[in-house]
């Protein structure tokens, strides 16, 4: 058994979301930028974030598979499917749910370092600092959280409450 509690609503992430694209826009104006979208869990912050960047840009997303449907994250990370545009010479912007251990971005983030890329930054909707075991820096967080496990807007908990329109904590009973 497992019970929610909401302690982001609807009005909160959307005034985030704009001032994180009102951010992103005055940063990357003039530059060739694509948004990297991290499958599954950036799909709707994406979508929305994406629709309030007022500058040209490019998306593509990519997938790695490290977590299971288990609430703590592995080591290991395997790549199921990678970005299909031309990156050379663009500005990459990762676009991920959560941030915890920093396992998943930290190697991701090396694995574009290593293109042909002008840059790479980090927007994670949720910058969560308990568990972090890595260096990695959130250039553009939406909320920082100590602790606990969330759901909702996007992420889940085995495949379940992506599709909540607000952010819950999951307890686990
Ligand atoms: P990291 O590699 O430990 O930073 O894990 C990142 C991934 O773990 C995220 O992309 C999520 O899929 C998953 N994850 C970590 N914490 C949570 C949470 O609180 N709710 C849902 N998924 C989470
Ligand atoms: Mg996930």
């Amino acid at each position: 058994m497992s019970k929610k509690k909401r302690i982001i609503n609807q009005e909160s992430i959307q005034e985030r979301v704009s001032t994180l694209a009102k951010q992103i826009s005055d940063d990357y104006r003039g530059k060739p930028l694509v948004m990297v979208g991290v499958l599954n869990g950036a799909f709707i912050f994406l979508a929305d974030l994406c629709r309030a960047v007022t500058i040209p840009h490019e998306i593509d997303f990519i997938r790695v598979a490290s977590y299971g449907s288990d609430s703590a994250s592995s080591e290991k990370i395997n790549l199921t499917k990678d970005t299909e545009l031309d990156l050379t010479g663009k500005h990459i912007l990762l676009v991920e749910d959560i941030v915890d251990s920093g396992t998943t971005l930290t190697w991701l983030a090396e694995q574009f370092a290593e293109k042909q890329v002008e840059s790479v930054r980090i927007c994670a909707l949720i910058d969560k600092k308990e568990r972090r075991k890595t260096e990695i820096h959130v250039d553009y967080p939406g909320f920082t959280m100590e602790s606990g496990f969330l759901v909702g807007y996007g992420l889940d908990y085995a495949e379940q409450h992506r599709h909540l329109a607000e952010i819950y904590t999951l307890d686990f009973l």
